[in-house]
């Protein structure tokens, strides 16, 4: 992979002082460069998935086209390169969320699988019958259902921090949701169906004054803010690839070290084992101990190159940027009478939910999809949240470094329309 003839783009500041250069960055993503129906995409449906760059499209056909080989199982000159490449992608997410080291990064095929894994491995080891797992309203059903399935195995409790009207953690709830019984905390980091960004710093600490561990999900934090997992000092992490501009199929799962070694496999297989007999099997070291099987080699090494990607731009330009596009959308769509933004809160990043007025999410998504504008129409796997707010569904437009404020003014437009047409 060293010999790559891909130019990878270097960060860029555009001719008009704006924070990136976002006329040029729009050229390394290819899917942004078409017309649907006749007209110029408009990207925003990228809390769902991330537009790809080029390199990390290359990457992904340069690995096929040359050290296509398996990882950690030959001598042979391909061998080596792809573990090396693999391991070095390992390196590059331990910097991404800055873990102290590359063996607390486990390689798994998305947020989902992260959380299912701490609940079937940690979970099943550490929470028992009449014992608490506290996660909010605001979560995603990935962060709800494995905690369901491990208290339908072992008897424990799910309890729910509730959310305010603005979209908000209710933190002295919180706080009294804390208690001897609570063997765990996994919270979302930023809401995909409200964009609100939780302290979880805040809640780390509180939780741990009482040695209760945090895990956070960070499926829509990474491409948006700088995320710390030292500084955070949370227990575990999770992320995807596919919403960090990466290839679907890849994500992480952080733990600390001290979690890791104690807790078992996750699944069975190559990879995971040092020495196996039948009568008895002695497992590998971390991480590789919860790799069972062939990994996401290609899938790997193309999230490693999204993360550099994002890297070169800059986290603080990014969230300078896309905080800016937030503030201009919300601003303009306020000015429609019929529409009502669902999540208000204080700190937000990159997600505007609306519902219009006696019109359904799903008319509003029909007809913005035939104006070439992507949003999502739905209850985003958060059906929690809809039932809070009483509403069935929203439409959802979620931004990227990518997107401008002439598309904005194109969403905005379309919204009018839509309110002509069923208002
Ligand atoms: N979780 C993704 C979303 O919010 C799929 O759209």
């Amino acid at each position: 992979m060293e010999k790559s003839t891909v130019i990878e783009s270097d960060r860029r500041e555009s001719k008009t002082g704006n924070m990136l250069d976002v006329e040029s960055i729009r050229k390394d993503f290819p899917a942004l460069n078409q017309d649907v129906y006749g007209k110029p995409l408009v990207y925003l449906d990228n809390a769902a998935t991330a537009q790809k760059p080029q390199v990390v499209i290359n990457a992904i056909t340069e690995f096929y086209s040359t050290i296509n080989s398996n990882v950690h199982r030959g001598i042979h000159y391909l061998s080596q390169q792809a573990t090396e490449a693999y391991e070095s992608a390992r390196v590059t997410s331990q910097k991404f969320i800055n873990a102290s080291e590359s063996s607390e990064i486990i390689f798994v095929k998305g947020t989902t699988e992260a959380i299912n894994l701490v609940a079937s491995t940690f979970g099943i080891e550490n929470i028992g019958k009449g014992d608490e797992i506290l996660v909010s309203n605001m979560e995603h059903h990935s962060n709800i259902v494995p905690w369901q399935l491990l208290c339908e195995k072992t008897g424990a409790k799910l309890k729910v921090i509730p959310i305010n009207d603005s979209g908000e953690l209710e933190m002295d709830e919180l706080k009294s949701l804390l208690t001897d019984k609570t063997k765990l905390v996994s919270i979302i980091h930023v809401s995909n169906s409200l964009g609100t960004i939780n302290p979880m710093k805040e809640i780390v600490t509180l939780a741990h004054e009482k040695n209760i561990p945090v895990l956070v999900d960070g499926a829509q934090a990474v491409q948006h803010i700088t995320v710390d997992v030292q500084d955070m000092d949370c227990d575990f992490y999770t992320f995807s690839g596919h919403k960090v501009y990466g290839p679907t199929g890849v994500g992480v799962l952080y733990a600390k070290k001290m979690h890791l070694e104690k807790m078992p496999p996750y699944q069975g297989g190559g990879e995971m084992i040092s020495t196996v007999s039948f009568e008895k099997t002695e497992y590998n070291t971390i991480p590789h101990k919860f790799e069972a099987g062939t990994p996401n080699i290609a899938g790997v090494i193309g999230l490693a190159k999204a993360l550099n990607y994002v890297n070169k731009l800059g986290l603080s330009a990014i969230s300078a940027y896309e905080s800016q596009l937030l503030t201009y959308a919300s601003a303009e769509v306020e000015k429609i009478p019929e529409l009502r933004i669902i999540g208000r809160a204080d700190r937000k990043a990159s997600v505007l939910s609306f519902v219009l007025e006696n019109i359904h999410p799903h008319d509003v998504g029909t007809v913005l999809d035939r104006e070439g504008i992507a949003v999502r129409s739905g209850h985003h796997c958060t059906q929690p949240v809809m039932d809070r707010y009483q509403i069935p569904a929203t439409s959802r437009a979620s931004f990227a470094f990518y997107n401008t404020e002439e598309e904005i003014d194109r969403l905005v437009k379309s919204i009018k329309r839509v309110v002509k047409l069923f208002g």
